[in-house]
């Protein structure tokens, strides 16, 4: 039976798609508090500089593998190698889309869960982040709170993707990515806009080299990573309904400018705020949940601000999740011939079941440590910490040595031929990246999170 393959409607939209894609959790809840903990300025360059010579030339490699099969990440690699050692890292994504899947939905409840709150005013009596970080503790620890939005959560999840990818994943973006930005330029001039919020500017430009250890360059490396999606297939797949008229370079550049221009507004956003309350801006992961609620209730009109923030918050988790459930439900209909309603169902509420112990990790199953590890931790730690760079590393290596080069420009230039004649330098810089620095980087973070270097 053969039956044509789901694509995109346009450009625009495999563009908004993938930037929702890539901007999340990560940019508005982790990039501000590792910033936060590492000394602003300095490391936010140092994290430019990894997104611009690894994010962006991994980024194109790995759109163009899905492009050109019009695959999954297993099916693209059995099409493009024989190999069963790149077949198996291709399935190697479809295991982290399913782990990482499990646990983000639990911190995507959350921020439901702090929209709701906001609404019912539980959010706005706060006299310091203490007891802010006392209401946090009490909600996450309630069993039925964490569940209850995380059920939320995934039911929103299941519901987009199962519409298609241009009747679900296509038009939910243009919905929601138009709208995140827009909440985020208000926040943005809210928080500028405060008295002393220079200061909070100042620690977003005015570098502190000393606080620059190797550490945190690692901790850059891998961000950069995480917060393009790479690694896993969630690009692969979603470039593999894209059509070949498409620029792919360009495309990604859209990308990896969305990306990183958010991540940088939400930091100014936070940050202004934050000091303007003279607050500590490395109070670390809750620095959202904890922090935040407290600036906001000191903030005239704070409650709107609140309510925006996390609506903002709860739109970047959510259009980050559907990538992950796309990555397994386009493996399931292409390499078992399910139905996208059928595998949406089936294997999004399997994600979801797997999620179940990851909520839970914060309230009944808070003592129950595998390493000294909760299972929450543990998932994380596995998916995001090993899976994803060594996905990365691989992607790497297969487009910078294993595809023939010749068949990978050929690949590129289709709907980017006037870039690569006008630009011809443009080649030879791609192929060096992600040939070399790439993967010695990227080695080096991945021995780094386990723990070797
Ligand atoms: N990029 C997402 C974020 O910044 C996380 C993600 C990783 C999504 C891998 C899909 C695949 O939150």
């Amino acid at each position: 039976m053969t039956q044509t393959r789901e694509a995109w409607g346009s450009r625009f939209g495999f563009v908004l798609a993938a930037a929702g894609s890539a901007v999340g959790l990560g940019n508005i809840w982790k990039f501000p508090y590792i910033a936060g903990e590492n000394g602003g300025a300095a490391f936010i360059f140092i994290y430019l500089i990894c997104i611009a010579i690894i994010g962006f030339p991994v980024l194109i490699g790995e759109i163009l593998i899905g492009r050109t099969t019009q695959k999954n990440p297993v099916g693209a690699f059995a099409a493009l190698t024989h190999s069963k050692l790149w077949v198996s890292i291709g399935f190697m994504g479809v295991i982290a889309g399913f782990l990482i899947l499990s646990f983000y939905s639990v911190i995507g409840g959350w921020t439901i869960g702090y929209v709701v709150e906001t609404i019912r005013g539980s959010l706005s009596n706060f006299n310091n982040p203490e007891e802010a970080g006392a209401l946090f503790g009490e909600l996450v620890g309630n069993v039925g709170w964490g569940l209850g939005f995380h059920t939320l959560f995934f039911g929103l999840v299941i519901g987009i993707v199962i519409r298609g990818v241009q009747g679900g994943i296509e038009r939910s973006s243009k919905i929601m990515m138009p709208i995140l930005l827009s909440i985020l330029v208000i926040l943005i001039i809210r928080g500028v806009t405060l008295e002393g919020a220079s200061k909070g500017l100042a620690f977003l430009w005015v570098p502190d080299w000393s606080k620059i250890t190797g550490q945190a360059v690692l901790i850059a490396l891998g961000h950069a990573f995480f917060t393009l999606s790479l690694g896993m297939g969630a690009m692969l797949t979603y470039g593999s309904y894209m059509s070949k008229q498409d620029n792919v370079v360009s495309s990604a550049a859209l990308i990896v400018f969305l990306d990183t221009a958010i991540a940088i507004m939400a930091g100014v956003a936070i940050f202004t705020a934050v000091f303007a309350s003279g607050l500590d801006p490395a109070a670390g992961p809750g620095l959202i949940f904890q922090t935040l609620p407290a600036v906001f209730s000191t903030m005239p009109g704070g409650v709107y601000f609140s309510f925006l923030f996390f609506l903002l918050l709860a739109i970047a988790a959510l259009t980050s999740a559907i990538s992950l459930l796309e990555v397994v439900v386009a493996y399931f209909v292409d390499e078992k011939g399910w139905d996208r309603k059928g595998a949406t169902l089936v294997f999004g509420g399997s994600i979801f079941l797997l999620g179940i112990p990851s909520a839970l990790s914060f309230n009944l199953m808070a003592d129950m440590k595998i390493f000294d590890k909760t299972f929450f931790d543990v998932v994380d730690f596995v998916a995001s910490n090993v899976l994803l760079p060594f996905g990365g590393l691989m992607i790497a290596i297969f487009v910078g040595w294993i595809w023939s080069r010749t068949a990978v420009i050929a690949a590129a230039k289709e709907g980017a031929e006037t870039l690569f004649e006008s630009y011809p330098w443009f080649e030879t810089l791609w192929f060096i990246f992600l040939k070399y620095v790439a993967p010695i980087l990227i080695a080096l973070v991945l021995l780094n999170s386990l723990g070797i270097v």
